[in-house]
């Protein structure tokens, strides 16, 4: 075992305590243990040590650790066996490996197998502070996304819709009334504010849940078809129609059709609507018989059907009829408090889906925070499904996400408050910014990336791909 040169304690600004953090420090060194403990303790990290590689394995299957400083060169122990035998006890610490030098290969091949980033002897007292330091947010971060997703379960309102801003309280509060009168609904909202969840919460809240929920887009439906979609058509009612077929009316029989952008019905269309709303009847195109139905109407819009009624482009009747109960869902801008929740859950969805765990940086939070949403929530999901697919690592930063949201505000120069220009300097793309700050820590470094990477607090990997992206488009200092 080699000697290990740490250097007497001296301060670096403290970037997060590390407060409630337990870190097991396993090497057999008394003097490296005591040293680690106390650069530890100084972080705030609750620091317990072990010289032994069995004495670390009973100590972990008494206690959880959130981190393990582990020596890979123990006597008596391969490191990468001990590096297993640790993980198989507890998968969710973070394992900072301890290499001799010379023997880097061993540490690239523990980080294959999991350890978090390692470490070579000697190191110094700030090397060890910053590498803690990263492996102290990391895990402040990983609590922080886990807290909310399990708040996530407890913040769903009906039917999975997510969001416990006052508003969506009021919203949950009328689905359950909407829910047992078999009234017609109007669904108001913008694009992606989930009008179709709203419905189908109604629907399958209600007691005819176990009726069929028919849903029709009447913005997409051919003109021409519309009625005999609807309400259905007998044999020979048209050439082509060999035999008699159901319209979607009596596909809803007993529970619900979800008339969505009602607004785009015909105006004929509209006419036929409202008699089978108001006679519970129908006449199946080609047929001269009314054939009854008992079906629940459920409508939604993004269009101002007040301002269409009074253009002539909609039934005044007709209007009147779908709108006994309405409700409004708040478009996104309007309840940013929920966006943190509704990430988690989506995030939630992704990793159970593909079985990575991935999470969000504080810069890509304060990000999506601060961006409008005139998607909305089907919006956000996107941005979150692109940005997880194309991020390799298990963080996602405010560059992994789209330019459109990730664009950084107008800020005022510095220094140009005498009048210097229009106030305002110019926008560089958060990419941009990211490139400039890598390649220049790398060019002062003396092209040293391994320490570039560690005093930019991001991992090698991480380092390497974005060089490697920067040197695809095509920028020479970006040579791996
Ligand atoms: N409050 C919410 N909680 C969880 N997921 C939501 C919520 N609101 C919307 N979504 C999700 O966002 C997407 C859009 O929702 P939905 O299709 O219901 O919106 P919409 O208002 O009908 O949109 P459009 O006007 O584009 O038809 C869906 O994937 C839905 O699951
Ligand atoms: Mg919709």
């Amino acid at each position: 075992m080699t000697s290990t040169a740490l250097s007497p304690l001296h301060t670096t600004p403290q970037m997060e305590p590390a407060n409630f953090l337990n870190l097991l420090i396993v090497d057999d060194e008394r003097s490296i243990r005591e040293a680690c403990r106390e650069v530890a303790q100084s972080l705030g990290f609750t620091a317990y040590a072990a010289d032994s590689a069995e004495h670390a394995y009973r100590m972990l299957d008494a206690q959880a650790f959130d981190a393990v400083l582990l020596d890979l060169r123990l006597p008596g122990a391969g490191g990468l066996d001990a590096l297993r035998r640790i993980k198989e006890r507890r998968p969710e610490a973070v394992v900072i490996v301890v290499t001799g030098y010379g023997t880097v290969q061993s540490a690239v091949q523990a980080m294959k197998n999991g350890a978090y980033d390692y470490v070579t002897k000697p190191f110094s007292v700030d090397e060890l502070k910053l590498l803690l330091e990263r492996v102290a947010s990391h895990l402040k971060l990983k609590s922080e996304n886990r807290m909310l997703r399990e708040k996530v379960k407890s913040k769903q309102g009906f039917g999975g819709i997510i969001g416990r801003a006052p508003e969506m309280e009021k919203l949950y509060r009328i689905i359950a009334k909407a829910a047992v009168s078999a009234h017609p609904v109007l669904i108001l909202g913008e694009s992606g504010t989930g009008k179709e969840m709203v419905a189908r919460s109604i629907h399958y809240s209600g007691p005819f849940r176990d009726k069929p929920f028919i849903p029709v887009d009447c913005g997409s439906l051919v003109p021409t078809l519309i009625e005999s979609e609807l309400f259905g058509y007998v044999k020979g009612a048209f050439t082509g129609a060999n035999q008699s077929k159901d319209g979607l009316m009596a596909m809803a029989e007993g529970g619900t059709i979800f008339l969505d952008e009602v607004g785009e019905l015909p105006v004929d269309l509209q006419a036929k609507m409202l008699r089978a709303i108001q006679e519970k009847e129908i006449r199946p195109v080609g047929s001269t018989r009314r054939v009854p139905i008992n079906v629940r109407i459920l409508a939604a819009t993004n269009r101002d059907l007040e301002q269409a009624v009074m253009q002539g482009a909609f039934r005044r009747d007709l209007y009147f009829r779908l709108n006994v109960l309405s409700l409004r869902i708040p478009p996104l801008r309007e309840r940013r408090q929920d966006v943190p929740l509704l990430i988690a859950h989506f995030l939630e969805r992704m990793i159970r889906t593909s079985g990575q765990e991935k999470m969000l940086s504080d810069d890509a939070m304060k990000v999506l925070l601060a961006y409008d949403w005139p998607g909305n929530v089907r919006e956000l999901e996107n941005c979150l499904e692109r940005a997880y697919a194309f991020t390799s690592g298990p963080l996602i930063h405010s560059t992994d996400l789209p330019q459109e949201i990730a664009q950084l505000p107008v800020l005022e120069s510095p220094g140009n408050g005498n009048g210097n220009g229009n106030g305002r300097s110019k926008i560089i793309p958060m990419a941009e910014l990211e490139k400039q700050t890598i390649l220049s820590a790398i060019a002062e470094l003396n092209g040293d990336k391994l320490q570039a990477a560690r005093l930019l607090g991001i991992g090698k990997t991480t380092l390497y791909r974005k060089l490697k992206d920067y040197a695809l488009q095509g920028c020479e200092d970006a040579r791996i």
